[in-house]
């Protein structure tokens, strides 16, 4: 939500500020801008819309300093309007900041800071930073204070301890010419070290174009980026020392490829992340041992097959004697989630709640003893899903033995602020996702819940041996039925989805473990190709939702052989009864019995429990070619962004 970089060193700072801020495209698009200091000067330049409105506008300028910063803009105060585009600056001009974030008490310092006289251009909540620094700098320097080590460093921090809320700032000043202050509250900010040159980004790959060693801020920290060098220094103005980190991240992972779409791309990563994922937690032989074992070979064993065949290297006493998991998520994040309690209460007897963050937040269930807590988030950063987990952990600290916090964290971005918070992660393997709509960092996340089900039922001794033998072969076949499913439907459903341009309404429904599936085809669809849609569990329908059907509203019905299949048939004919055009999500192998669907989307008969991992990848593949083809923009619809970093 909102993208900021920024950059110290020898080279023209402008180039390098718009290729991160391509890089960050992703966390909003709604304005940009971005601002340099050369003689003792700040030049700003700002546009509405996407960042090529703002590249056009500087084809006519020269910026040539070396030292600037940028912003990528998600509205949150003010409408999305140039005079609203960030950098803002302070009233002398000689102050400008970019912000990541909210300020929750901007009014209360718009009154003050009126009350000086100061005066504000724009609705936002950001330009009260700006004028304080200004204001304390004028106080610094009135009292003639020589501030360590800087009075630009200085007005900053005592900046960001007035300022309440969740943001990252980054801040030039046009009389402290060497001079990037950066400061990370709840926010993302990481610090790329070049060689002679330093950038800041709201994420990483905006710097990994230019560096693989990173410091990343925690909250609570500022730092001061010279030609020279970084320092780092609490909000309360204590030095500090940190270590940098080496990335792991390729820079051509974010880039498209030949793919027109980031999405696209990651829906075909979808096979290779699944079994990245699979190789790194199953415990490799584990399933021929079992199968040796039973069948009575001879076999030099290399696997025990009495310990769990999954290795998720969590600590026993994270899992051990557990009553209930509770799961806090956002959108589809809480999608997959809803898999998960699925798989846990099914596979392992836990009883598990799946919340939505944000309601969690203000409305905490009751303590109940011996939890695991989950949070589920693909960016890493969803402010929602940060604080509910925050407040779970401290309103546990202090409760008797038997609530203490257990908390694991399942997510694809280990190095996010959620990997601050959480002691335990399970890193999905899907790597950074581009496309704003979640594609392969949703599949990874049902897969980390298989892991974790079949791991559990394993301690809690609830399946027998044979059955996780079962699932884990089922599991590693998974990639190759996935590329199956693209290699021989895509072409069939971009065809398909072509007669879908103008439809204005559709239905997905699914009951048991693919109900999550059907809200997830209907957040697809919704998000990339604004038309909308609804996803219900199957038996739900006659309860009253079958009243918006007719023969203009298409019902996707996610029909996988197993113990739901028949029911799911009877509500698909109870819509085909009302006129509804019915797709079928199903089996090969059951086409003949289900003549009831209009059209089928065919994928491989798996057993129903790892059937969502399939039956999710044509509704995404149908989703995108029904946007692509009206002519949207995939990777960025429109009023959404990557990564909600604001409550
Ligand atoms: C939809 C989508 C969003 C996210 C939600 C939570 O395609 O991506 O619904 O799932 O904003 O985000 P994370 O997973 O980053 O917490």
């Amino acid at each position: 939500m909102c993208g900021i970089v920024g950059y110290i060193g020898t080279q023209t700072a402008t180039e390098i500020l718009l290729s991160g801020l391509e890089k960050l495209e992703y966390r909003g698009y709604d304005s940009a801008g971005l601002a340099t200091v050369l003689d003792n000067k700040i030049h700003a330049l700002r546009a509405k819309g996407k960042l090529y409105n703002l590249r056009n506008k500087l084809a006519n300028t020269e910026m040539l300093a070396n030292i600037g910063i940028g912003h990528t803009r998600w509205a949150t105060h003010g409408k999305p309007e140039e005079r609203n585009a960030h950098p803002h600056l302070s009233p002398d001009g000689k102050v400008a900041v970019v912000q990541n974030g909210i300020i929750e008490n901007y009014r209360e310092l718009r009154e003050e800071l009126k009350s000086k006289g100061y005066e504000f251009k724009s609705d936002t909540d950001t330009e009260v930073i700006p004028h304080l620094i200004a204001e304390y700098l004028s106080q610094l320097s009135a009292e003639n204070a020589v501030c360590s080590p800087s009075t630009f460093v200085e007005a900053v921090r005592q900046t960001v301890n007035r300022l309440t809320g969740a943001f990252a700032i980054a801040v030039i000043c046009a009389d402290f010419p060497n001079e990037l202050i950066v400061a990370r509250q709840q926010a993302p900010l990481s610090i790329g070290l070049g060689q002679g040159e330093f950038f800041c980004a709201s994420d990483t790959p905006a710097l990994v174009p230019y560096t693989q060693t990173v410091l990343s801020l925690e909250n609570g920290e500022l730092a001061r980026l010279t030609y020279l060098g970084v320092e780092v220094y609490s909000f309360a103005g204590e030095r500090l020392n940190k270590m940098p980190r080496i990335l792991d991240v390729s820079p051509t992972l974010v880039e498209k490829h030949s793919f027109k779409h980031f999405m696209l791309k990651e829906i075909h990563e979808q096979p290779g992340v699944v079994r990245d994922c699979l190789q790194a937690y199953i415990n490799s032989n584990w399933d021929l041992e079992f199968e040796a074992k039973t069948t009575d070979e001879l076999h030099p064993a290399t696997v025990d097959i009495n310990q769990s065949p999954i290795e998720l290297g969590l600590p026993d006493e994270l899992l051990e004697n557990l009553e209930q998991v509770q799961i806090i998520a956002c959108g589809t994040s809480w999608h997959a989630s809803l898999v998960g309690k699925y798989l846990l209460e099914q596979l392992a007897d836990l009883p598990t709640t799946v919340e939505y963050a944000s309601e969690a937040r203000y409305a905490p269930s009751p303590l109940r003893p011996h939890t695991l807590i989950i949070g589920v988030t693909q960016s890493g950063e969803t402010a929602d899903t940060l604080a509910a987990l925050s407040m779970e952990k401290q309103r546990r600290l202090n409760a008797p033995t038997q609530f203490k916090p257990r908390l694991l964290g399942i997510t694809n971005r280990t190095e996010s602020s959620l990997g601050q918070l959480v002691p335990h992660l399970i890193n999905t393997r899907a790597g950074i996702e581009i496309g704003v709509a979640a594609t392969k960092t949703f599949t990874a996340q049902v897969i980390a819940f298989y892991l974790l089900a079949i791991d559990l039922a394993w301690r809690r001794q609830t399946l027998s041996q044979s059955r996780v033998q079962e699932l884990v072969k089922g599991l590693r076949k998974l990639p190759s039925q996935i590329e199956l499913i693209l290699n021989t439907q895509e072409a069939k459903i971009e065809d398909f989805s072509h007669q879908f341009s103008d439809t204005k309404d559709f239905i997905f429904l699914g009951r048991g473990i693919n109900f999550p599936i059907a809200l997830e085809g209907a957040l697809k669809l919704k998000e990339i190709s604004y038309i909308h849609a609804e996803g219900y569990p199957a038996g739900e329908m006659k309860h009253g939702p079958i009243a918006l059907l007719d023969k203009d509203v298409p019902v996707v019905a996610i029909a996988m052989p197993g113990s739901v299949y028949e029911k799911v048939i009877s509500n698909a004919q109870e819509a085909k009864a009302r006129d509804a055009h019915l797709i079928g999500v199903t089996a090969k192998e059951t086409l003949e019995e289900s003549d009831v669907f209009n059209n089928i989307l065919p994928v491989p008969l798996v057993d129903e429990l790892l059937s969502p991992i399939l039956a999710v990848i044509p509704l995404q593949l149908l989703a995108y070619y029904i946007a692509a083809r009206r002519g949207l923009d995939v990777d960025q619809p429109r009023n959404l962004a990557k990564s909600v970093t604001v409550e």
